[in-house]
Parts: structure tokens; C-alpha cells; sequence
């Protein structure tokens, strides 16, 4: 297996004209008349090239457009890469995120080796320069993800490593965006290898090897620690929804608990536990799904794979927090021992259910695990799942559904989801659908009518966290690109790990 492109970043103080790279990115508004100061200044090297470019109309600083200019002997750069940041009352740290996603997605296309960013100059003092930095380094690892461990012969060779830097000539600055710089990079490097494992099919990557990946993880960050259940354990506990959904395969499943303390953490602080569901493939199970594009349900493990990377950032962060993740990963097979409709399963927490389709699983593992998660005395708990295709319907692959039992809990989620970029949108999960879910000969069934799918399973979900503050996130749609972005390669698109970590971030005052 090959190695993902290996990328390495950092800020430098230099000036933006002399300053020697492959790649030299600023940014431009569409709004805005006129260069700013570093665009100016590069024009004026180049012979007013990037004027005549804008007066063409070949570049008007539209979101999602950039154009290379290519360098001369008056500048130390070998191309300039000019990224339009869009109308500038628009703007939000997400734009610069984006603009440096762009711009590492081309520099790893044209196989650039160094990239240095000037792209914060643009926002003048509208953000914190931290928060600029942070979001350049999220962005530059997104943009510069690509997935090729299985790629054996490639024509265009692939680079192997990329340098970037985020630039400024005052040093004063550069201080300042390095703060955020910091966190950035460990928040991107975890999203990109969230994304590997998410990426990794589900050949490779069965319950007890993502299980392996968590001790990993744990083993190399301070205070981390991991615990597996395997089905022994799953059985003596009485976990019955993660052992049916895992009844069908040959890979058994597992319950993965992370515990993460820090030393620094006060007695008062709360205990939030993250639940991602892992199903490692979702065939849909005797509820066959059709065969078109059951090769994207490797994906069904994404929210437990996003719980695991916001547990290793949130560890190389150092935050002073008490976070629990908990990961119930099954793969739901068809097989003449698998769990069938009409079965009647009784769950970690006693409660009973119907099963009437089996590719309602998602909600049978995690309902285990988020009892556990209530039972360990978690104050708030989030979970993460791509539960159902109705979210997808609903919201499309640019939004997550966001459920919950606690306003407060709902507006900090909807905050971490501005300041990450990873976005959410509120629907409710109340009394209304939580009675779809009555069975006439179980406490539950594991559907409700036709309608309303995602909000059912939400309602269904909800009954399992007692009184705990509760939060459910259906990542169901955004959880790939099915075709590249300007932004982005194609497959997984680690949703959760930034929004998640950013959630944390702000609980521990960061
Ligand atoms: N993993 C799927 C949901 C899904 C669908 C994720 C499309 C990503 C893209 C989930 O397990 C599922 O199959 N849900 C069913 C529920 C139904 C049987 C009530 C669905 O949405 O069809
Ligand atoms: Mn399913
Ligand atoms: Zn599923």
C-alpha cells in the first residue's frame, strides 16, 4: 500500500514579492474595486499582468474561480494562483478555508512542491489572525487530500510531498496566525486521515481492524485511552442491537471506547459523550438494498470514523475536557445467520424491538452505545450517524440534519458548524414521531410510516439517552462527494471532525 501525499505545513515571515515558492496564493473579492496592497504590488512586478487578466474579464473574483499567472524574474514565486474569495460582505472564515482548499487541490494537480499562502491579506482585520491560520491549515489539508493507497500504476506519478506555508512579511503577524496555525494542523492532518479510513473499503476495513486503528490512535496521544468489547463481551453485557446488525458476517462486531481526559481538566466541567456510527458496509441485510451504488455504503462507517479523529485531535489539542467516544461498528450482511425482519431484539438498556426492516440498523447499533453513553454518566451527549437516505432527500449533501432534546446543546452545534464550515440544519425529532415508533408487540419497531424517515429515526434514538442533554447529527448525504470539487477529491469528505472538535473547542473556552 502506498502512502497518502505527505503534507507538511507552517507560516514563515517573508516578503510576498521575494518570497521563493511554486505556488504564491493571494485573494481576490469580485466586489472589490481595484487591487489590494499585495496584489498591487505583485501587478507591478509582473508588468501589470494581473490587471490585464481582471480587464479581460478572465478572472473576476468569483467564489470557486482562480487563475495562474506565471512568474518572472521581478518575483521569487514561479506562478501566482489567484483565488476569488466572492462579494466581501459574504465573507466568513469559511471563505478563506475554502480559498485554501482551492489552491492546494490545484497545487497537488500541477504536482507543485511548495505552496505559500497570502490569502488572510484580503480580509484586512475582519477576523482574528489565528482564526485565519486555523482555517488556511484546515483548508490546505482538505484541498490537498487525495486517496491512492490502492493505486499500483499510475501514468501521471503522483506527487509525494507537499510543503506549504502560510506568509506574512511582519513577523508581529505571522506570530499571531502561527496561535491558530497550530490547531489547524492537527484539526486537517486528523479530518485527512478520517478520510482514509473512511475512504478504505470494507474488505479492508472490518469492525475489528477500525477497532485496531482506535488502540492506535489511543496509543499515541496522551491522554487517550481505548477499550474494545468484542461479541464475547458485547454478549455478556447484553448489547442486542450492535450483536443482531453484526449477526451476518464473518467480521464481528464491536463496541470501541475511547476515554480522553486531561489532567487539566476542572471537577466541574462536563462529561460529553460522542456516538458514531460504524457500520463498515450496509448492504441493507435480508432488507437487501438495490444494487446501484451499494458501493457508497462503505461510507455507513463515517460518523464513528469522524468520533475517533475528533478524539485523536482533541487529544493533540490538549483541551481541558472529559470527552467519552463510543463506536458500535457491525457490518450488516444477508447470510443465513444474519437477523431477519419480525425478529423481536432486546437492547443493552431492556428495552425491546421490533425489527421490521433490517436496513434500519444504524439506529439498533447505536442505541446500545448510547445507552452506554448514559449509563457512563455523560452530561451531554452528541451522536453522529449516516442514519437515513430521507436526511439525504431532505437536505441534499450540503447539509447535516441536525435533532436534540436541548436548545442550548442545538445553538452551540449550530455555532461549531459556522466557525468549522461544516454545516447543519435544525428538524425535529419531538412526540409526534417518537409514537410512529410504538410496536404492538415490543416496546419499539425500528421504523416508522413512509414519511418523515429522518426524523423518525431521530425520535427513536432520543428514547434511548434517559435525561441527558441529547444532540443528533444525520450525516447521511454529506458524508461524500460522489465527483471532485474545486475543493475537494472525490469520496469521503470527513464530515464531523471539524465540526465536532470545533464544538469541544469552544466547551473548553478555545
Ligand atoms: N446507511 C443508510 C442511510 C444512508 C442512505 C446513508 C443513503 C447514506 C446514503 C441507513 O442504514 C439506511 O439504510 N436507512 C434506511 C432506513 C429505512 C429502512 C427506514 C433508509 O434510509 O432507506
Ligand atoms: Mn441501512
Ligand atoms: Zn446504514
Amino acid at each position: 500500500m502506498k502512502e497518502i501525499i505527505d503534507v507538511k505545513l507552517k507560516s514563515r515571515t517573508v516578503d510576498f514579492v521575494t518570497c521563493e515558492t511554486d505556488m504564491l496564493v493571494t485573494g481576490h473579492f469580485s466586489d472589490t474595486k481595484g487591487l489590494d496592497k499585495v496584489n498591487a504590488e505583485l501587478n507591478s512586478k509582473l508588468d501589470g499582468a494581473i490587471e490585464r487578466l481582471i480587464k479581460l474579464g478572465d478572472f473576476n473574483g468569483k467564489d470557486e474561480t482562480s487563475e495562474i499567472i506565471y512568474g518572472n524574474a521581478n518575483i521569487g514565486a514561479k506562478r501566482v494562483l489567484l483565488v476569488g474569495l466572492g462579494e466581501k460582505k459574504k465573507a466568513t472564515l469559511d471563505t478563506i478555508r475554502r480559498a485554501a482548499a482551492l489552491a492546494a487541490n490545484r497545487a497537488v494537480s500541477m504536482k507543485a512542491k511548495s505552496m505559500s499562502l497570502a490569502l488572510h491579506r484580503a480580509f484586512g482585520g475582519r477576523f482574528d489572525l489565528g482564526k485565519m491560520g486555523q482555517a488556511c491549515a484546515e483548508g490546505a489539508y482538505f484541498g490537498s487530500y487525495r486517496y491512492d493507497e490502492f493505486v499500483t500504476e499510475n501514468e501521471d506519478g503522483r506527487l509525494g510531498n507537499l510543503g506549504i506555508e502560510v506568509i506574512d512579511s511582519d513577523p508581529s503577524k505571522t506570530k499571531e496566525l502561527d496561535k491558530g496555525i497550530k490547531s489547524g494542523v492537527i484539526i486537517g492532518q486528523a479530518q485527512s486521515y478520517a478520510r482514509t479510513l473512511m475512504n478504505r473499503p470494507a474488505n479492508v476495513m472490518t469492525p475489528d481492524k477500525l477497532a485496531a486503528a482506535a488502540k492506535e490512535a489511543a496509543r499515541g496521544c496522551k491522554g487517550l485511552s481505548c477499550t474494545v468489547f468484542d461479541e464475547k463481551q458485547l454478549a455478556s453485557k447484553g448489547m442486542g442491537g450492535i450483536l443482531a446488525v453484526g449477526s451476518g458476517s464473518h467480521n464481528k462486531p464491536r463496541l470501541i471506547v475511547l476515554k480522553y481526559t486531561s489532567s487539566r481538566v476542572s471537577p466541574k466541567a462536563p462529561a460529553v459523550g460522542l456516538v458514531g456510527k460504524a457500520i463498515t458496509f450496509d448492504s441493507g441485510g435480508i432488507s437487501i438494498k438495490p444494487a446501484s451504488n451499494m458501493d457508497q455504503m462503505k461510507l455507513d462507517k463515517t460518523g464513528g470514523v469522524s468520533v475517533l479523529c475528533t478524539l485523536k485531535a482533541v487529544a493533540e489539542l490538549g483541551l481541558p475536557i472529559r470527552v467519552l467516544g463510543l463506536i458500535p461498528s457491525a457490518e450488516n450482511l444477508p447470510s443465513g445467520t444474519s437477523y431477519r425482519p419480525g425478529d423481536i431484539i432486546t437492547t443493552f438498556s431492556g428495552k425491546t424491538v421490533e425489527v421490521q426492516n433490517t436496513d434500519a440498523e444504524g439506529r439498533m447499533i447505536m442505541c446500545d452505545a448510547l445507552h452506554y453513553a448514559e449509563r457512563e454518566k455523560c452530561d451531554i451527549i452528541i451522536d453522529i450517524a449516516t442514519l437515513t437516505g430521507a436526511c439525504k432527500v431532505a437536505l441534499g449533501s450540503y447539509m447535516a440534519g441536525l435533532m436534540g432534546n436541548d436548545e442550548k446543546l442545538i445553538k452551540q452545534l449550530q455555532k461549531a458548524a459556522e466557525d468549522s464550515g461544516e454545516k447543519v440544519w435544525p428538524m425535529p425529532s419531538g412526540d409526534e414521531y417518537a409514537k410512529e415508533m410504538k410496536s404492538k408487540i415490543a416496546d419499539l419497531k425500528n421504523i416508522g410510516s413512509k414519511w418523515g424517515g429522518a426524523c423518525t429515526a431521530a425520535a427513536f434514538l432520543r428514547q434511548f439517552v434517559g435525561e441527558k442533554k441529547w444532540a443528533h447529527l444525520d450525516i447521511a448525504g454529506v458524508d461524500i462527494f460522489e465527483k471532485a470539487t474545486e475543493y475537494s477529491a472525490e469520496g469521503s469528505s470527513g464530515f464531523g471532525v471539524r465540526l465536532l472538535t470545533s464544538y469541544l473547542m469552544s466547551l473548553a473556552g478555545k
